[in-house]
């Protein structure tokens, strides 16, 4: 009997994290669940709970390398081993120009969004290393597009692109791979229609409530079920490449994995 992989998701309070855990959680893979808001991640431990899954809740914030080899250590005595990380907290603040933004939030957006995968990753290599484990970034179209007003989130998507091509070259037994989502209808893009499209020009906040009027923004269940998958199961050949959730080698593959629906 193949054992049971145990996979850490952060960010995994709500929207694609949370959709994440669920998907590995019906494959039957022991979850760590890493976000700030320990009520929301009980909230989604419970739902897991109905999975007949135990998932192990770390409420910390990913910018906090002690906290982060914490959430590793609790994973360890909890389920014994660690074969996949799924970074995937992030944050899109601050929405400015660059020359109006404010340093102490462009400095939070790198903390969470590139230092926190560097964290998460650093503490967990070592326990990767022995099951040739996978490493799964959330990245975004904006690491290769130039969005005004968002130059720290487009920076840091960047710079965690590049991150993964050089962890995929020191780490040749591990497989590391970066995925962008699309636009999915979760809570960073109610933000985008609010608050945040009120500190942008009209045409590119339109841009955003046009997205949702339109139905184009795609349910969190599935480029999750495509995350889901790659952390599972992402060839090595994979490794240190940009992916797409819906290249049909990934979500295909998912959709036959996990099947359509969630429990
Ligand atoms: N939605 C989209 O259209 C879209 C498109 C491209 C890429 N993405 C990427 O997809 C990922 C998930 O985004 P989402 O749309 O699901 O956003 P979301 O609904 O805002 O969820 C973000 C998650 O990250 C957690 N988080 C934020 N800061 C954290 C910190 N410092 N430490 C630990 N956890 C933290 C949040 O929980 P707490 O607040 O409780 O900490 C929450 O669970 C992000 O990396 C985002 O950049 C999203």
């Amino acid at each position: 009997m193949n054992p049971t992989p145990v996979v850490i998701v952060t960010g995994a309070s709500r929207g694609l994290g949370a959709a994440v855990a669920r998907w590995l959680a019906t494959s039957g893979a022991g979850v760590t669940l890493v976000a700030r808001s320990e009520a929301k991640l009980t909230a989604v431990a419970n739902d897991l709970a109905r999975m007949d899954a135990k998932p192990l809740v770390c409420a910390m914030d990913v910018a906090d390398y002690d906290a982060c080899r914490r959430a590793v250590g609790h994973t360890m005595d909890c389920f014994g081993r660690i074969d996949a990380l799924v970074n995937n907290a992030g944050i899109i603040q601050p929405v400015a120009t660059i020359a109006d933004t404010d340093p102490e939030s462009w400095r939070r957006n790198l903390e969470v969004n590139l230092l926190g995968p560097f964290n998460m990753t650093r503490a967990a290599l070592s326990h990767l290393r022995e099951y040739q484990g996978r490493i799964v970034n959330v990245s975004s179209g904006a690491a290769t597009l130039a969005l005004e007003h968002l130059s720290a989130y487009c920076a840091a998507k960047a710079a965690l692109n590049h991150f993964t091509r050089v962890l995929a070259a020191e780490e040749t037994t591990l497989t590391a791979v970066t995925v962008r989502p699309g636009v999915v209808n979760t809570d960073m893009q109610s933000y985008l229609r609010g608050e945040g499209g009120a500190a942008m020009p009209a045409e590119q906040a339109d841009y955003y409530r046009q997205l949702k009027e339109n139905h184009q923004l795609e349910p969190p269940e599935i480029p999750a079920r495509s995350i889901a998958w790659l952390a599972l199961y992402a060839p090595q050949e994979f490794s240190g490449q940009f992916l797409n959730y819906d290249d049909y080698r990934i979500s295909d593959a998912a959709l036959k994995a996990f099947g359509s629906s969630l429990a």
